[in-house]
């Protein structure tokens, strides 16, 4: 056997010529944050992680008990169908009519993916091409605009914290540029400024997708967690949407299944038959297995989204009143699971990547600057509500702690 010491990686002269579509992607903004947060868990040090919307609480026992019973069938450990087997896509179809009042067909109108990013990803893949243009939202969950980029499409970003505005835009966009943009991505309750909107948007961006000729993709990903009595509209519920447009759903927020990998994308059956076709080529469906615990969480789990809602809302209140406590401006998100907070004074100016290094070298606290999200969430910190409301008090503590004590040094 070979020591490590003659491993000869080092010193290879012949340089890798990755594609251009891999050099034309920007530097990872969280690479910094991250990396510091993986040195200081190697050293041992405890990280209150806000960073990412990645659920650490566990699916309902229900649905690890039937992925358990599935796996002990062997016909489950074949390669399963790429667009999802027929009870799934039923059971979603089932969900949204009961839910929204949309009518979808499960044959047609319906495909399961390995996670709403997969499905988005590859829907551009294959709806965009050179010279097509997406307009998305901004500041932006990255791979909004990323895979626009990796289908060589050109973006445009659009704000979308005032939503009316955001439609006079696009429309204003769609006026002045040729050829006019050929879709239009949006992800209402918004990450990462968790903006929402009401029906009546969709209501004018499907008008507007008719009169300017472009195809909507709604990522819908935090459908289910809402606040205050708010319910978030989806897209699909519509006059015309069908027409027009795609909705991606997922089952990593509202069950808690984020590692599963399972999501959906319905709506428009060309834009699904497109999607379909590129799955087809590039996987062999989600692990059945998985596929038929999901039948089982949309089934029976209703009563565990709404109290994993109440917990979502429960740890909101104390962030945010927290942070309210130490002087921050926050505005108390409606839905979705994130605080998206204002750098306050006197920290604004140094950036909130800097400010994001600060609070977790000094304060063990990661969150996501706003600047990884685009140039439009510079000034913003986003704080995932992820850990449970006695670690978000503690993290609270921390920021104010680390915050102060550089206060004091300043006077
Ligand atoms: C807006 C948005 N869409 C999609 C995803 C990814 O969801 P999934 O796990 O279904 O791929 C996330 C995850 O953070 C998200 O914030």
């Amino acid at each position: 056997m070979r020591s490590e010491s003659e491993v000869p990686f080092s010193d290879n002269p012949f340089k890798i010529p990755v594609a251009d579509r891999v050099r034309r992607l920007p530097p990872y903004l969280f690479g910094k944050i991250n990396k510091l947060k993986y040195q200081k868990r190697v050293a041992g040090i405890d990280v209150i992680d806000l960073g990412m919307g990645n659920p650490t609480d566990p699916p309902d026992p229900i649905i690890q008990e039937k992925l358990s019973d599935a796996l002990k069938d062997p016909k489950n450990h074949r390669y399963s169908v790429s667009n999802g087997i027929g009870n799934l896509r039923r059971e979603v179809a089932k969900r949204y009519w009961k839910r929204y009042g949309a009518r979808l067909n499960p044959d047609d109108e319906i495909i399961a993916c390995l996670g709403s990013k997969e499905g988005f990803s590859h829907m551009c893949l294959g709806l965009m091409g050179p010279g097509d243009t997406a307009i998305v939202p901004s500041p932006t969950f990255p791979i909004h605009m990323y895979s626009v980029m990796l289908a060589a499409g050109n973006v445009i970003a659009l704000d979308v914290r005032d939503p009316e505005l955001f439609l006079k835009n696009v429309a204003y966009t769609c006026e002045h540029l040729y050829p006019t943009p050929k879709i239009v991505v949006v992800n209402f309750p918004h990450n990462p400024s968790s903006t929402v909107v009401e029906q009546d948007f969709f209501v004018e961006l499907v008008r507007l997708a008719k009169k300017y000729h472009f195809m909507v993709i709604s990522d819908f990903a935090y459908a289910d967690i809402c606040y205050d009595g708010y319910t978030a509209p989806s897209f699909l519920a519509t006059p015309g949407a069908l027409d027009v447009g795609v909705e991606l759903t997922s089952m990593s927020k509202s069950y808690s299944m984020a590692g599963w990998r399972i999501g959906f994308c319905a709506g428009n059956h060309e834009m699904i038959r497109a999607l379909a076709t590129i799955k087809g080529y590039y996987d062999y469906g989600i692990f059945q297995a998985i596929q038929i615990a999901a039948i089982v969480a949309m089934r029976h789990c209703d009563a565990s989204i709404e109290s994993l809602a109440a917990e979502y809302q429960g740890r909101r209140d104390v962030l945010c009143d927290g942070l309210e406590r130490l002087g921050w401006e926050i505005e108390r998100p409606k839905a979705g699971m994130f605080v998206w907070a204002k750098i306050p004074e006197p920290w604004s100016e140094m950036g909130s990547i800097d400010f994001a290094m600060k609070l977790l070298e000094d304060g063990g606290v990661a969150v996501s600057p706003g600047r990884g999200f685009g140039e439009d969430g510079e000034g913003y910190l986003r704080l995932a509500i992820v850990e449970n409301s006695q670690r978000l008090r503690q993290a609270v503590r921390e920021i104010g702690r680390c915050t102060k004590v550089e206060t004091a040094k300043s006077v």
